[in-house]
């Protein structure tokens, strides 16, 4: 009897609970089957199990806001910090006097110098970073759609398929008049509506495919049975891995069909098998994920060997905690300071100069992600260098291959000694230069053997129109007040030659495209980022610290870090990351997203602090097996 009792009480306790994962409010088994029985399920419903204030971050993202359980989690939508415009049916908004805007294409070869100047300042590292914290919110779902499922926007039934929007390109381009090509793929992000989630003919609303707070879904996905399946090993508190020629590894997929569709086979085999396939998509993002699979493995050890007593799932919880606070550290303290000037993050209360505690957590906050964050950092397409360089451990260049031909193509990475060349040029080899050019290989390469020609920057500024962001100078607006109503006003923000730049292709000064004035903005005072960019990147970072109830510099969250551990949160650096699990690395700068120079020269290990990780040791293991030398 008793046994019933507590049998129903548990099954009771895990009944889950149906949202619709657009509004984020509970719907009835009955829709649910409307939702099976339509095969939109997946996409539309979130199914959550209660809600326990007590356990630590979900997986699945869900629970984070305990008063809307299902917001955080995948599928659900973006926050915007403007609202959107769209001109008929939805479609992208006219030009003031109701022309068509200049095509996408036509102004970025207008805009944008294409070129290959070196960084002296910041390293390839740097942009990998900030590639792969994007990676943590976004997906290639858009781009899969056009290269893989849809491959036929430029030809005659592209022009019936709604989802197909190519971008023409004008007879005279400078680089096309000589090739023939007139028309780049490209299709129309997916949204609710398209997915058949809410109806057609209401504002496109976007779909988040990832969970929208920063926590490692790279590594460890967005729902639990992938993790489960693919990537714990349930042992140690480790995530599942392989050795080959002394290299650790990600396991791979045991099969020919996946998604690194440009391995060169037979030679190139590996592509990783883990939780979400975001890992195999860029090269950045590729040699990101292998480094933070390992250092999650790193942090079990370490905590393992100092206690003995922790279970499998303590370790793996605590280690993926630190994990992701490491991950959080680095990217606000050391790589967008770099950008963005450490005393405007301060000042603007992205970060705190006291190294303690801060709790900014507020409920009624939700736990998304703004549509502007993930777009506005396609800025990154002009710092990105065109040819990965591969340097040995001594740093004597070896060779070097065009990144783009790496997307989707893992294989090549686990080649000979790539790895650790690559790993070695991460650090040494520098981005392109912060100077409103970019490198010719995004500009016409863009996603290397997956097309013939793609243009990175022509796709993004299309997107800013199908997202229907407001005009730059609403934005502009918001970000520092000051209403810019003619041309003449941009003068302190753009330089006067690229004010005549605009002048040139656009009519009206409400006409500018959000992203082609950031690609021309003056960098910011004390940074080296165009201040709109600033604006709303840091909009997100704080909305994204503010409603992540699990937000690793909170005092009151479940399985708070003492004083003591917060502060060893504190030491890590990429240098530090890349010195505990970087193949042959025993000497960097410790400054690693900056080259090596007269104030950061690189140094051994030894010598580049890093977590003491005994401050995570559990007194409670110490009276255990001090008994345990008694029976
Ligand atoms: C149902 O939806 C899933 C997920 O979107 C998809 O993979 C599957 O092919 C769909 N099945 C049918 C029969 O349409
Ligand atoms: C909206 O239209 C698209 C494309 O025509 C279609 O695939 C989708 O299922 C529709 N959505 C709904 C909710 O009917
Ligand atoms: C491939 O991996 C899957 C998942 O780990 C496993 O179930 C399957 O048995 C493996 N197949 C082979 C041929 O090793
Ligand atoms: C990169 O890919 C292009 C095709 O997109 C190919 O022509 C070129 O040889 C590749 N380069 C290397 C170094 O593999
Ligand atoms: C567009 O996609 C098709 C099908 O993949 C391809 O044949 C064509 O070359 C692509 N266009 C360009 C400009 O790359």
């Amino acid at each position: 009897m008793l046994l019933i009792y507590f049998i129903s009480v548990l099954c009771g306790a895990r009944a889950a609970v149906f949202y619709d994962s657009y509004s984020g409010t509970p719907i009835t088994a009955e829709r649910v089957k409307q939702h099976d029985k339509a095969n939109t399920t997946f996409w539309c419903v979130n199914e959550i199990e209660p809600c326990d204030p007590k356990e630590g971050r979900r997986i699945d993202g869900s629970c984070n806001n305990l008063k809307f359980p299902s917001r955080g989690a995948t599928h659900t939508p973006f926050a915007r910090v403007l609202p959107p415009v769209f001109s008929a049916n939805f479609e992208p908004k006219k030009a003031a006097d109701g022309s068509d805007l200049p095509l996408a294409r036509y102004l970025r070869t207008s805009l944008v110098p294409v070129g290959r100047i070196p960084s002296q300042m910041f390293t390839a590292l740097a942009v990998h970073d900030f590639v792969f914290m994007s990676a943590d919110i976004v997906s290639l779902h858009d781009t899969v759609n056009y290269i893989v499922w849809k491959p036929y926007c430029c030809t005659e039934r592209g022009r019936t398929d709604y989802a197909c929007t190519p971008n023409p390109v004008p007879a005279d381009d400078p680089v096309h008049r000589f090739s023939g090509i007139r028309c780049l793929n490209m299709t129309r992000p997916e949204t609710f509506q398209s997915i058949g989630c809410i109806k057609n003919g209401t504002t496109p609303e976007r779909i988040v495919s990832s969970t929208p707070l920063l926590d490692l879904s790279v590594i460890y996905g967005n729902g639990l049975q992938n993790l489960l399946q693919r990537g714990r090993l349930f042992q140690g508190g480790l995530l599942k891995f392989e050795v080959e020629d002394g290299r650790v590894w990600p396991p791979k997929y045991n099969t020919t069909a996946h998604i690194c569709f440009a391995n060169q086979r037979p030679q190139e085999t590996r592509c990783h098998l883990m939780p979400e396939d975001g890992g195999n998509t860029l090269g950045g993002i590729n040699l990101m994920t292998i480094w933070f699979w390992r250092h999650h493995n790193f942090i079990a050890r370490n905590l393992a060997a100092l206690n003995p007593c922790w279970t499998d799932d303590k370790l793996f919880e605590i280690a993926r905690d630190i994990n992701i606070a490491v991950s959080l550290q680095i990217y606000y303290y050391e790589l967008l300071p770099i950008f963005f000037g450490y005393d405007n993050m301060v000042k603007d209360g992205v970060i705190t100069p006291t190294g303690g505690f801060r709790d900014p957590y507020n409920s009624d906050v939700m736990p998304q992600v703004s549509l502007e964050y993930p777009f506005v950092l396609r800025w990154v397409h002009t710092i990105q260098n065109g040819p990965l360089k591969m340097y040995d451990k001594d740093g004597y260049y070896m060779k070097q291959i065009p990144i783009v031909n790496l997307t989707l193509r893992t294989g090549y990475i686990g080649l000979d000694d790539n790895l650790d060349l690559m790993t070695q040029g991460s650090f040494r080899q520098g981005s392109d230069n912060v100077d409103h050019t970019a490198d010719f290989d995004i500009t016409e390469v863009g996603l290397g053997p997956h097309q013939y020609v793609s243009d990175l920057m022509t796709s993004d500024l299309a997107k800013n129109r199908l997202f229907g962001f407001q005009p730059y100078v609403k934005y502009r607006e918001f970000c520092f007040g000051n209403k810019v109503k003619s041309f003449d006003d941009l003068h302190g923000s753009i330089d006067p030659e690229r004010i005549e730049m605009l002048k040139d292709v656009y009519k009206s000064v409400e006409d500018i495209d959000l992203l082609a004035a950031i690609w021309l903005e003056k960098p910011l005072n004390g940074g080296f980022a165009p201040p709109t960019f600033y604006c709303l990147v840091i909009e997100q970072l704080r909305r994204n610290m503010v409603s992540d109830r699990h937000w690793y510099e909170r005092p009151n969250r479940p399985n708070a870090y003492t004083a003591a551990q917060l502060a060893e949160i504190r030491k890590a650096t990429i240098a530090r990351l890349l010195c505990d699990v970087g193949d042959t690395v025993t000497r960097i700068q410790p400054r690693a997203f900056l080259k090596a120079g007269y104030h950061n020269q690189m140094c051994n290990c030894e010598q580049i602090t890093g977590i003491d990780y005994s401050a995570w040791k559990d007194p409670t293991c110490e009276v255990e097996s001090f008994w345990s030398k008694f029976v």
